[in-house]
Formats: C-alpha cells, sequence, structure tokens
C-alpha cells in the first residue's frame, strides 16, 4: 500500500461529494476502535499519529503497527503522520512505511514553508516510492482555549501564498486555515466558506481541514460540500479514550484488568469514530 491509494480514496471522494475522515491515534487501544468502526462501516478512513505520538512510539515501532492494520483492512486504510514541524521526522516515517506523511511549515514565512514541503516532496517521491505529502497554509491554531480563532484575517488561509506553494511544490493535498482550530471552541466556530471556495477555484489540489472535534456536523458538511476533501478528527478520540477510562475505573473499583476496561473503552470510542464517518461521507444527509 502506497500513497496512490490515497491519492484515488480522495479522488473518488472528491467525485463522490464526501470526503476522507482522518483520526488521531494515541495507542494501541483507540487504534484498534478506529479501525474496526471502519471495518463494520465499510469505510475508507485514515489514521494518524501526530508528532508526538510518532516520536513516543519511534517512527520504526508505530510505521510497523500502521502497516500491520493497514494490511488488515478489508476497505483501504491509511497510516498518516500528521502535523510534523521537522522534515526529518517525515523522511523517517517514511522510510518506515508511513504512505502519508504532513509537513507543517505553516510557523514559517511562506518561502520557509515551501522549501520544507520541496524536500519531503523530493524525499517522498524518490527511489519508485510514491508517499503522499500533506502541507499546511494559513494557520490552525492551538488547543482552543483561548476562545475560537473564526475568520480572523491573521490565520486565514491567502489564495495567492497557495497558489505559490502548489506552483513550486505540486504537494498532493493542502490543510487550509479557515477559521477552524484544534480542540474545542468557546462559542460556536464560524467557518469562512467564501475563502475556502475561492481556494479551491484557484487550484485543483485536493484540501483538507483540520479541527474537526468542535465543528459543529452540519458545518463540517458545508465545508466538505464547498472543496473539503479530507476532514481531520482528534480531540473528541482523546476525549473519550480518558473520560470512559475514568468512569470505567471507577466503576470496576479495586484490582480492574486491563482488557475488560479496554472493551468498554474501545466500545466508546468506536461509536464516536462511527459518527463521524457519518458526517463525513453521508455529507448530503440533513
Ligand atoms: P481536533 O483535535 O480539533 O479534532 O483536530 C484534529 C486535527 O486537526 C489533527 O490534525
Amino acid at each position: 500500500m502506497d500513497g496512490r491509494t490515497l491519492q484515488k480514496m480522495i479522488h473518488d471522494a472528491d467525485k463522490g461529494g464526501y470526503a476522507i475522515p482522518s483520526f488521531n491515534y494515541s495507542d494501541i487501544w483507540d487504534l484498534m476502535a478506529i479501525i474496526e468502526a471502519a471495518q463494520e462501516l465499510n469505510a475508507p478512513i485514515m489514521f494518524a499519529a501526530n508528532q508526538v505520538v510518532a516520536g513516543v512510539f519511534t517512527p520504526g515501532v508505530s510505521g510497523a503497527m500502521g502497516k500491520a492494520f493497514m494490511a488488515q483492512g478489508k476497505v483501504p486504510m491509511i497510516h498518516h503522520l500528521d502535523h510534523s514541524k521537522h522534515v526529518e521526522l517525515c523522511l523517517q516515517c517514511i522510510d518506515n512505511g508511513y504512505p502519508s506523511v504532513m509537513i507543517d511549515g505553516s510557523d514559517h514565512d511562506l518561502a520557509a514553508n515551501i522549501k520544507m514541503v520541496q524536500e519531503v516532496m523530493e524525499y517522498a517521491k524518490a527511489d519508485g516510492r510514491w508517499v503522499h505529502v500533506e502541507a499546511e497554509v494559513g494557520k490552525i491554531p492551538g488547543k482552543g482555549v483561548e476562545g475560537y480563532v473564526s475568520e480572523e484575517e491573521k490565520f486565514l488561509v491567502e489564495v495567492e501564498d497557495v497558489k505559490e506553494l502548489v506552483k513550486a511544490t505540486h504537494v498532493d493535498s493542502l490543510a487550509v486555515g479557515i477559521g477552524s482550530q484544534h480542540g474545542f471552541y468557546k462559542g460556536t466556530p464560524k467557518l469562512n466558506i467564501q475563502r475556502l471556495s475561492e481556494v479551491n477555484d484557484a487550484v485543483d489540489t485536493p484540501l483538507v481541514l483540520h479541527g474537526g472535534s468542535g465543528i459543529p456536523r452540519e458545518t463540517v458538511r458545508e465545508a466538505i460540500r464547498h472543496g473539503i476533501n479530507k476532514m481531520n478528527v482528534g480531540t473528541i478520540i482523546h476525549c473519550t479514550y480518558m473520560n470512559s477510562l475514568r468512569e470505567e475505573l471507577n466503576r470496576v473499583g479495586e484490582n480492574p484488568y486491563t482488557l475488560d476496561v479496554m472493551a468498554s473503552i474501545r466500545h466508546n470510542i468506536k461509536e464516536v469514530v462511527k459518527e463521524w464517518i457519518d458526517t463525513c461521507m453521508d455529507v448530503n444527509r440533513a
């Protein structure tokens, strides 16, 4: 399995008017829940390690785990490195069998961002490899604790920047800052759909929306209808995991057994994942 499978998944999603959901995992337990949900619904998905997860498990271990899960899939499931701020980590993950990586140079100016993307793109397509590369233009900030950032100009993607980066890198997909942020929001997030449409009209590159957890479902579907091809979801997975763990440990009391506790947690995570698959893939439903 390489990045071309993902290209086809995204292409099919674009034609079919839906988006590929990408779920962030922290360890093997939530990853199993994500995989089981996708299998049960027969849904093509991505599962993503952020740079902390890839670093803690190492690219070798997480890459091997990813390969094993991808091989099990009746439907295509793609392992992805999410939000790497470092070119080197992208290259290590490529070496260890990740079919898709994100290089996030959005903290830098456009020229530096482009250079980082070029370095990763060159390696991703070298020596007969074909690894999918995602970049980011505009900013998708923090943890949602400072209030919401809707439509603030400083975070918004500029259409001219997108054109320049795409022309210089031919990157495979692009995360765009349109007012979403990672984590839950204080207030109702309002995405700049107008800007999303402008970007979508300006380039053929598939577009990615980050920060799914706190965005109302109808707003997610509206973004998909206006050009989003991949939807990232993380915080709701982590919170379901940890809150369910606390509840289950309280319920069981003394001497809990890991596999019993995890069975109930996996069930809860699976329900959340299924709901998100439905949101992303059944877009025209009210
Ligand atoms: P949330 O944590 O807000 O769902 O965002 C996930 C994400 O965008 C990962 O890149």
